[in-house]
């Protein structure tokens, strides 16, 4: 066997098929909402989701001054051999994180700016940079999945025109508004208790608010059949 053939060989070893799978998953709305049942963490907000990611790397606890002090691992830069690794701040990183946490849990902090404040070279580009490189990887991260949808659509041809939502929208919008009270309420049940319940703020964003009513009007108000339309996907930040 020559030299070409092995090096394809091991290049095909080396591909990740369940990863690829798990990359390119779609499926239903139904299928997203089994999903949101056995991982109700998909539906996290942005806070959340930031806060989960920096815990996920762990932590580590020092005493210094008497003052108990958190070192956050993911601060490290693990995941680029510690190339935009933080040194000395530790302090101020955990109070960044606890901004987080309280966003988080929705005690106001969520509605506010966060401005790094602080001398030229004090690497707040830097922290800023290592949450977008986390964020992005975590996407990709089964732990961190997120998820949206597309349209697909028959025009009158027959034709299947499919439509991304442009602001890759949380699925769980397109419950309607006079059921959502209900339907949290069923799929808390579902979910049980012990994780946090799942809630979602907000609507459908323009473009997807004009497909749903124009097929609620095609399909005589019909919400099962608006949503057998929908295919969802995951989302990666970028
Ligand atoms: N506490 C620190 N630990 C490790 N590296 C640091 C630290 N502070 C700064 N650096 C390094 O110094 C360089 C400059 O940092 P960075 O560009 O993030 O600073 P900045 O606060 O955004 O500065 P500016 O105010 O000029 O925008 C980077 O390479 C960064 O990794
Ligand atoms: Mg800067």
């Amino acid at each position: 066997m020559g030299r070409g053939h092995e090096l394809l060989q091991q290049l095909a070893a080396r591909q990740d098929v369940a990863e690829f799978q798990d990359l390119t998953w779609e499926g239903s709305f139904a299928d997203f909402v089994d999903i949101v049942v056995a991982q109700p963490q998909v539906t996290r907000n942005a806070f959340q989701r930031m806060y989960d990611m920096i815990l996920s790397y762990g932590y580590s606890e020092y005493t210094e001054y008497k003052k108990r002090i958190v070192r956050y691992h993911f601060f490290n830069d693990p995941k680029n051999d510690g190339q935009d690794a933080i040194f000395g701040l530790d302090l101020h990183l955990m109070k960044l994180v606890k901004i987080f946490k309280a966003a988080a849990q929705g005690y106001g902090t969520e509605k506010r700016v966060i401005l790094l404040h602080g001398p030229v070279g004090s690497s707040k580009s830097t922290v800023a940079r290592l949450l977008k490189k986390g964020l992005e990887e975590y996407s990709r991260h089964p732990d961190g999945a997120l998820y949206t949808y597309r349209w697909a659509v028959p025009d009158e041809l027959g034709a299947v025109v499919v439509t991304r939502c442009p602001m890759h929208e949380e699925p769980l919008h397109l419950v309607p508004d006079h059921i959502r009270a209900d339907f949290f309420r069923s799929l808390n049940a579902a979910i049980g208790e012990g994780s946090t319940p799942v809630k979602v703020d907000g609507d459908l964003c323009p473009v997807c608010r004009f497909i749903y009513n124009d097929l609620m009007r095609k399909h005589n108000g019909d919400w099962a059949k608006v949503v057998s339309h929908v295919r969802v996907e995951r989302v990666f930040l970028s």
